[in-house]
């Protein structure tokens, strides 16, 4: 039997894709303002980028109006958000694309201006992002990280129970399963990190403990839509936002065991030499993969993201490193990217200066190939 390729179908959960070249989930901050709904624009975006039995994971949507860490970010806790993500999914499936949405809370990568009544933003512990990194304000400025309120541990259960609602609203919403943002050094992250973890309660200490809160928040999107529709997407050996664990084999050892047990739709890896690759080119060499590395700890199907052009995305499918592939920047440049990939067309590169916010421009005038051809 050939070995798999990028062009092979592949069972996710009750979903069958087509071919494994995945969107992966893209903060682009043009939603409505004020009110953070999706909008039209955004629908069109996503439409141009769904293929039939293709896996498009929406952009981090806070879950809780204290979530936010940028503006223009669309949340799932409204009513009018809901409706706007209805939109999105309707214009998708109508292309016959699948789309999982990604649930997010930013903790400490937040800043007062964003939350409501102006204060701290919250976290594991009072452990501000060291001040080489800049936070961003709610009207777009640059400010130093503030130190964050540890949350109560009586408040951590009501942050899993939102969680748990945002999974609810992104069923109403018609979504096809959603994927616990665990990665980047948001809220999840900052639990799980022993820099960012100083807690001394049952979500503290010892790594078992720090995985904890992880895994009740995928539990609780496990209770909403099923094991087999839910993801989790991790970045073991990342340093965006001021993250980073000094040891990580220990601690991403055992939160993947942890989550192997629990069937999900899917692991995903933002592997390390892409880590922060909103923010800057970052492309180190000679780093872990941590598809390589974890493999063998996941019985599931793996999704790996980053740095991925053509040829590497082949070959880590050919050879088994994982079983489908996540696209970031060149999505964004390329709508049509999995024909691009399929047929060796050439790739557009991406322009930075448009990544986040916005209208049209750097978001859905993007050509495809053959509008190129055209042209
Ligand atoms: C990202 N990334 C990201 N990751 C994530 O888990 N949730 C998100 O909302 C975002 N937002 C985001 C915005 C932009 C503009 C970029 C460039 C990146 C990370 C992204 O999903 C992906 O892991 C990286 O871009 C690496 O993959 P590529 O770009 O090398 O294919």
């Amino acid at each position: 039997m050939n070995p798999p390729s990028l062009f092979s179908t592949l069972q996710i959960g009750p979903y069958q894709l087509k071919h494994r070249v995945v969107m992966a989930p893209l903060t682009r901050m043009r939603a409505t303002r004020p009110g953070l709904a999706p909008r039209p624009l955004n629908a069109d975006y996503y439409a141009q980028r769904a293929t039939p039995g293709g896996l498009l994971i929406a952009e981090a949507s806070p879950v809780v109006a204290t979530g936010f860490g940028n503006p223009g970010v669309p949340g799932v806790y409204t009513e009018a958000q809901i409706a706007g993500w209805r939109e999105v999914v309707d214009a998708v499936h109508a292309e016959g694309g699948i789309i999982f949405l990604q649930l997010w809370h930013v903790g400490r990568v937040s800043h007062s201006s964003f939350q409501p009544d102006g204060a701290l933003p919250v976290a594991p512990s009072a452990v501000a992002i060291p001040s080489e990194f800049k936070a961003m304000t709610a009207d777009g400025k640059v400010a130093d990280y503030e130190t964050p309120r540890a949350l109560e541990t009586s408040e951590v259960a009501l942050m899993v129970e939102a969680y748990r609602q945002g999974a609810r609203n992104a069923l109403a919403a018609g979504f096809d399963g959603v994927e616990i943002h665990g990665a980047n050094g948001y809220l999840v992250e900052q639990f799980l990190q022993s820099r960012s973890n100083l807690r001394t309660d049952q979500y503290g200490g010892s790594i078992d403990n720090r995985v904890r809160f992880l895994v009740e928040v995928t539990q609780a999107a496990i209770d909403v839509w099923g094991a087999n529709r839910v993801g989790v997407r991790l970045s073991p050996y990342g340093i965006a936002n001021g993250s980073g664990e000094a040891d990580p084999m220990p601690l991403y050892s055992h939160a993947i065991t942890s989550l192997d047990k629990l069937g999900l739709a899917y692991l995903h890896f933002i592997e390390p030499r892409s880590s922060g690759a909103g923010r800057a080119d970052v492309n180190w060499q000679n780093v872990p993969s941590a598809m390589v590395l974890y493999r063998p700890l996941w019985s599931g199907v793996l999704i790996s993201a980053g740095g991925f052009v053509g040829e590497n995305a082949q070959s880590a499918i050919a050879e088994g490193h994982a079983d489908a592939i996540a696209f970031g920047r060149y999505f964004i440049s390329n709508p049509d990217l999995p024909r691009r990939l399929q047929r060796g067309y050439p790739l557009t590169p991406y322009n930075r200066a448009t990544f986040y916010g916005g209208e049209e421009k750097g978001y859905t005038d993007y050509p495809a190939h053959d509008e190129l051809a055209q042209a």
